[in-house]
Order: C-alpha cells, then structure tokens, then sequence
C-alpha cells in the first residue's frame, strides 16, 4: 500500500493543525504571501495552517528544517528563487532541493523594486547609475542574506554595473526596509507585496522595477531595461513543498486546496494590489514545480559561479 495510506485513512488527513513554515522575518513579502495563502487554504482543508517563521542564513534554515521534519503531512515549505539558487550559493548546503522534497506547485509570481533611502542624493535611475559608479563600496545594499531575492537582485544589479557595495544582511526585507527606512542603509532591491504602499508615500526613492516590462501597480515607474541595464530582468516565483516521503494522499489534498485558494477571489484581489500574479493553472502542480525547480537551478547555478558569491 500507498506509505501513510491506512492511517491516513482512518485519521482523515488533515485532522489538526498544518505548520507552514517561511524562511523569512514576519511581516515582510514571503510572509505576507504565506499568511493569506494560509487562510484561504485552511478554509478547503477544515484545518488551521499556522506559519512558522525561521529565518537564517538566505532561507536555507527553514528548508533544511522542512527537509528533515516528520513527512507526515502537517509540515510544507514556502519558498521562492532561493531555492534553486541556494546549490550555487551554499558550498555546504545541508539540503538538496531536486531530491530532498516532495513538491506541491507554484503560487505567484512577483515583480521587485530597486530603493534607495528617502534622501539618497540621485533622483531617478541615470543618476543613480553614475552614483553608484562613483561611491561603490561606500554604498550600504540591504539584504535578506545569501539565498534571498534582495541578494539575487543586488548581485546582478552590481554585475550589470560594474561595482561593488557593502552588503548588510537581514533576517528578511521587512526589517531590510525598516532600516532603509530609518536611513540607516542606502539601497534595496525588494518585492512589490512589501514595497508598494512606501513608495505610494514617497517614504523611499523608487529607481526602478526589476520585470522586461512596466508594472500595473506601478505604470509610471521605468524598468531597469528602459534605463539602460539590457535584460535585467528579476521575477520572484514561489513554490510549496513537503519533505520527501510526505503520503501521495496528504499532498493531493494541499494541493487541491491550493488551486482553490488560487482562484479564492480575496487571495487574488489581495494579490493583485500587491502587485502579485497567480501562476497559470499548469504550473500550480507537483510535476511542474518539480519541472520549473530543476530549470532553475539549471539557469542561475552559472551565473552565480560567475559572478563568485558564495558561502563556505
Ligand atoms: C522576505 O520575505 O523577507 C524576502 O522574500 C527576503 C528576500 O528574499 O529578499
């Protein structure tokens, strides 16, 4: 029989509370998608799915702690490119995200911003351009940390220009932005689910937005690409999964009660306002998750061996 099929059974999966843990600080944008998508699911499972905020090292705590939980179904990951850019990043990466997991789908993707602190002396992206040019390491980039998407922005964005700034590492871009905000670091490269109403406020500068093209929520706002950085180009995707060995049964039900939530009209307005888009229905599967995860790795393993970035 099916591992975990019988008990399941008789136990009627699921029948107490779901932990999903997020590898990121609270309040800031994988929580953010994390706590809504949770509600709307534990409305399909008839059970709460309580988030569990880990954060360390890029996102790599929390999923070496999905990878060794009980996979008895009442433990799933939320993650996002960290996961695939982790196996260039981390030398000793306790994890292997292509055999370590069970997969459950993709949820939604989302667009980045490039901030700087209210009174950061350039005000649009040429100026910007030549700014950090001149001030290189004098810059202070905030970021989640090696293995978050402030990072991987960051880490191209220095790449596409030639230079190199101080990072200062967070548990996540909510507290990231919290020091940006309070003037305390210069520059940020993070998510619209988090940035959005800042910017609307004018309590940052905004440079630019990271997809090939303009953003609904943010049409006035060029892209890097318009600027002058040639294919600069960082979406933020998000998979669910599950350690290896999590029953058949206890995965078909998470992700059945995911597509639901991904047509739940409160998540996808919420996530829409965030500047969020839901993925496709074909992408919201086990199989194309585990499809996409391996393109990933694929794609970005040689352009973060070439660019050096590393942990011992
Ligand atoms: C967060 O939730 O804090 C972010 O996703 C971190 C990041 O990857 O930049």
């Amino acid at each position: 029989c099916l591992a975990g099929g019988p008990a399941m059974a008789q136990s009627g999966y699921p029948n107490h509370a779901i932990s999903l843990v997020v590898p990121f600080a609270a309040g800031g944008p994988t929580d953010v998608v994390a706590r809504s998508l949770g509600a709307a699911m534990s409305q399909t499972l008839g059970q709460s799915i309580v988030v569990e905020n880990r954060p360390g090292a890029g996102g790599t705590l929390a999923a070496t702690h999905v990878a060794r939980a009980a996979p008895d179904g009442y433990t799933f990951l939320i993650h996002h490119n960290g996961m695939a850019t982790a196996p260039a990043l981390y030398r000793k990466l306790p994890f292997n995200p292509l055999t370590d997991f069970a997969y459950v789908g993709q949820v939604a993707d989302v667009p980045m911003t490039l901030l700087g602190r209210k009174d950061l002396p350039p005000a649009d992206m040429a100026e910007f351009i030549q700014y950090a040019r001149a001030n290189g390491s004098k810059i202070n980039l905030a970021n989640a940390g090696l293995g978050a998407v402030s990072q991987l922005c960051g880490m191209l964005l220095q790449e596409a220009l030639g230079t190199q700034f101080t990072a200062i590492p967070y548990a996540g871009t909510a507290p990231a932005l919290t020091a940006l905000l309070g003037g305390q670091v210069d520059v940020l490269c993070d998510q619209t689910t988090q940035t959005l109403p800042h910017i609307r406020a004018q309590r940052v500068k905004l440079y630019g937005v990271t997809t090939l093209d303009r953003i609904k929520t943010l049409p006035d706002s060029p892209t890097m690409q318009e600027s002058g950085l040639k294919g600069f180009e960082v979406k933020v995707w998000h998979g669910v999964y599950a350690p290896k060995g999590t029953p058949p049964q206890a995965i078909a039900k998470f992700n059945e009660a995911l597509r639901t939530a991904l047509k739940d009209p409160a998540f996808t307005q919420k996530m829409a306002e965030l500047g969020a888009e839901i993925v496709p229905e074909a992408k919201q599967t086990p199989a194309s998750l585990q499809s996409w995860l391996q393109s990933e790795v694929d794609k970005w393993g040689p352009i973060i061996r070439k660019a050096g970035v590393y942990a011992d």
